[in-house]
């Protein structure tokens, strides 16, 4: 593909490189409000079970044994084991609040442990967590759900990637970013080849349907070089999918990330050497670009439903089940369930607090609006397919486009004369090279982004 040949001269990039969401949900997180309770909650399970169908679920684990200096996920950084317990009594509580909500017959087709560290948890509580779990909703037992866990291959060896399989995992996404020594240093995460290589190779040993890995590009001290040498060994690894994160810096927010020093991060025009470079490469390895940030061999189901445009996002990333309700359970964790987001309480004590008293630990949401329904296909349709059907719009929505999007378009025009992305009265296609700024065109169409305070957000390049 030849967006890594056009080359972005300094005042494209100067131009385009501002903050804005990654539009994992629409509206984004920013957008919840206390206003959305516990009754605005129990409201849309109703609204859910009258629509029916599959459940996803997500569990939250937040417990980290060492911290990483760039993490920007909800994480408790603890050495004392014995946090878990009391935790788990927790989300079992939540667990059972929630599953009252949801009609028992709904089978659950997808199911994550994230975190923070899932592993954390000691063989027994895992097994623990996945009966209860199986006590209040339907699991599958027979392979067929999409069930994956998130592991950070220093908390997890062959015989806890054998028990996972036991209990019912079928997918793992492991945590790597970098085998650069300088820049495991620099971020605190010092891992080796060979104890990601165990995992991996337990995981094809254990007939696991699916391998993925994490890697971040922005990173102090990574260059092109160094970068491509890492990319050498995880394709060694073989992984299915990959997903190569732009590193969110916002040290205001993410105090750890106050011991990255700035002048050791590459420069914009570096990053996205890096990221062209890393397409090129993995495209030449026989994998296929998923979106903005994934990639999946050619056979693996990201990439059949990025071909047959069935591709979606949700908070995990890109997708191919996000038309699922998902039930998050966990402090922090974010549930999308009836035309509405809702998200936990992020500290464990106030986590706690809520459900010793009975009640749903949840902070914030937002009900979605039939505005937002339309804003939503559209981003998403642009961040999944790159390719945005007017005529299909109009007719679903009932809307003249041109009328409705004025705004919208009038922002784009600059990115069409930029090359970014070409408009037809019948469809708006985003170019080669505007894929690594489609943060930027998403943004166009998003009808809170003007209004929001743009230090929440990561720099887009
Ligand atoms: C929720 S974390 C949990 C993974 C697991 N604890 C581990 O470290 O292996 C999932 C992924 O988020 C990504 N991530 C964390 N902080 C990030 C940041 N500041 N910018 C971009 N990606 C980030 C990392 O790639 C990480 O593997
Ligand atoms: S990257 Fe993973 S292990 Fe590191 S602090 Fe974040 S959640 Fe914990």
């Amino acid at each position: 593909m030849s967006q890594t040949e056009i080359p972005f001269d300094p005042d494209l990039i100067r131009r385009y490189d501002t903050s804005g969401p990654r539009y994992t949900s629409y509206p984004t997180a920013v957008q919840f409000h206390g206003g959305f309770g516990e009754p605005d909650y129990r409201a849309a399970a109703a609204r859910s079970n009258a629509t029916g169908g599959p459940l996803s679920l997500y569990v939250h684990i937040p417990f980290c044994d060492t911290v990483c200096y760039y993490c920007a996920c909800n994480k408790v950084v603890t050495k004392d084991r014995a946090k878990a317990r009391p935790y788990l009594e927790d989300v079992y509580r939540e667990m059972a609040l929630q599953a009252e909500l949801f009609d028992a017959g709904r089978p659950v087709d997808q199911l994550h442990w994230g975190g923070g560290t899932p592993t954390f948890l000691s063989h027994d509580e895992m097994r623990e967590l996945m009966r209860k779990t199986g006590e209040h909703f339907a699991l599958k037992t027979d392979d067929s759900g999409e069930y994956s866990i998130e592991i950070d291959p220093r908390e997890a060896d062959a015989a806890t990637i054998r028990l996972l399989r036991e209990i019912g995992f079928n997918r793992i996404s492991l945590g790597v970013q970098d085998f650069d020594p300088d820049v495991q240093k620099a971020v605190n995460r010092v891992q080796s080849f060979e104890e990601t290589r165990e995992v991996v190779d337990t995981a094809r040993a254990e007939a696991f349907h699916g391998v993925s890995i994490d890697l971040i590009y922005g990173l102090p001290h990574q260059s092109r070089e160094r970068f491509m040498k890492t990319l050498d060994r995880v394709i060694e690894l073989d992984p299915d999918r990959l997903s190569i994160f732009n590193y969110a810096h916002l040290p205001q927010r993410f105090k750890p990330q106050r011991r990255i020093a700035g002048e050791d991060l590459p420069s914009p025009a570096e990053k996205l050497d890096i990221l062209g470079s890393t397409i090129r490469y993995l495209q030449q390895a026989g994998y296929v670009l998923i979106g903005m940030d994934h990639f999946a061999k050619p056979d693996d189901p990201l990439a059949i439903a990025q071909r047959e445009g069935t591709l979606q996002r949700n908070f995990q990333g890109y997708s191919t089940h996000a038309e699922c309700d998902m039930v998050a359970m966990g402090a922090s964790s974010i549930s999308q369930v009836g035309g509405a987001f809702s998200q936990n309480v992020k500290e464990l004590d106030r986590y706690h607090e809520a459900l010793a008293a009975g009640r749903l630990p949840i902070e914030k949401g937002v009900a979605i609006t039939e505005e937002d329904v339309l804003r939503r296909h559209v981003i998403t349709e642009l961040i999944c397919h790159f390719r945005l059907s007017i005529s299909e719009v109009e007719a679903r929505f009932d809307i003249d486009f041109a009328t409705h999007f004025s705004d919208a378009l009038a922002e784009l025009s600059d990115m069409a004369a930029d090359e970014l992305v070409t408009i037809t009265p019948e469809e708006i296609e985003v170019q080669p090279r505007g894929r690594l700024l489609i943060r930027n065109v998403c943004m166009a169409f998003d009808e809170y982004h003007g209004t929001l305070d743009g230090q929440r957000f990561s720099k887009v390049i």
